[in-house]
């Protein structure tokens, strides 16, 4: 890998912290001594192995999860272990995963430090934020690659374990454990937590044993409607699972009711949105509008904030992260 006259891999230098790289198109990965990088504000790496250049400080190094400056957490007045925040519900394309990205990108504008992790074998997040790990949640929790290898830099602030396909064989394992199997997300991220301090979890839709684990693992639940009809009977629905999983776990429980799609154009989802008020009142955050622009943005890698900096969607997920952190003068 080298930058423009400077090559870095290769490099030996004793007591030098080695960081690890992958190049975004061909996922090979390179140990990298710290102190040979060049401190450029836009460093380009090339990748040795196909030729692609990326920029190298805010993307794709690992290796910073050991509390170096870099990493630590350093918002005034954060809790000492991350919150944790499962966003769920079993109801299919009702914008799961892009609440997960949003909310995960705009606390870490904010400054926080958070970890995004998919429980989806559609692998959705990396795609949304125009990443390709090559590793993710499946090697963390199977043990084949520790924490460092199995999560990624997504942006400043902003980690990712993620999904994937490969996540179908950890359900298998999971469903073969005699005992246990529904702590096995636990046990991989209760280490992790007092290196963030969020740790956002976006999970598939339907009901299965990772989704268990994700309930057996956060202590707080958003859940995303979108505002259609049989919305609140999907809402009733997973209500009832939850808190199936509240009689064997007290301290998961639910915090935010994120109604999405909402549409000013067209009547119903105003009255459903009254109907969410109505019946579950302070669990109801503002709505997140229909804006094509969620639509188009991950096409680009992009989260909102990125993608359309001025547009409603941005601002109402401004609003979002105002109100999972607690703080009215975030991103203002
Ligand atoms: N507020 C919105 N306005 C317009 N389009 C949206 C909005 N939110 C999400 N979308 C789009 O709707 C589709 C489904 O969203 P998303 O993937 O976030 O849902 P999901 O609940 O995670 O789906 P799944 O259950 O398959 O995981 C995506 O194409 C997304 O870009
Ligand atoms: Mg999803």
């Amino acid at each position: 890998m080298t930058n423009d006259q400077n090559h870095v891999s290769g490099a030996t230098r004793k007591g030098d912290k080695i960081i690890s790289i992958s190049c975004p198109n061909c996922n090979k990965n390179y140990g990298i001594y710290e102190k040979r990088i060049p401190r450029h504000e836009k460093l380009i790496a090339k990748c040795k192995n196909c030729g692609h250049r990326f920029p190298m400080l805010s993307h794709y190094m690992v290796s910073n999860l050991s509390g170096d400056n870099d990493t630590q957490k350093q918002h005034p007045g954060v809790q000492t272990a991350a919150r944790t925040i499962a966003v769920s519900i079993s109801k299919g394309g009702v914008g799961k995963t892009t609440t997960a990205v949003n909310l995960s990108a705009g606390l870490a504008l904010s400054g926080f430090k958070v970890l995004l992790v998919d429980t989806d074998t559609q692998g959705q997040d990396s795609y949304m934020l125009g990443i390709k790990p090559a590793a993710g949640l499946t090697e963390l929790l199977t043990k084949e690659l520790d924490r460092k290898r199995a999560i990624v830099s997504a942006r400043k602030n902003l980690w990712l374990l993620a999904g994937g396909k490969s996540l179908a064989g950890v359900k298998r394992i999971i469903d073969r454990k005699d005992f246990g199997g529904e702590l096995m997300l636990s046990e991989a991220l209760s280490p992790l937590e007092n290196l963030f301090d969020y740790i956002i979890v976006d999970t598939s839709p339907g009901w299965d044993p990772l989704t268990v684990n994700v309930l057996f693992y956060v202590k707080e639940v958003l859940v995303p409607v979108a505002l259609e009809v049989m919305a609140l009977q999907g809402l009733v629905q997973f209500m009832k699972s939850l808190s199936s999983i509240q009689n064997y776990r007290k301290d998961v429980t639910l915090k935010y009711i994120v109604p999405t799609f909402l549409d000013k154009r067209i009547n119903s989802p105003g009255k459903i949105l009254n109907k969410l008020l109505e019946v579950y009142g302070k669990f109801v955050c503002s709505p997140i509008h229909y804006n094509s622009s969620f639509a188009n943005a991950p096409a680009f890698g992009q989260t909102t904030f990125e993608f359309a900096p001025g547009s409603t969607g941005t601002d109402d997920f401004k609003k979002l992260v105002r109100r999972v952190a607690g703080d009215d003068n975030l991103l203002k």
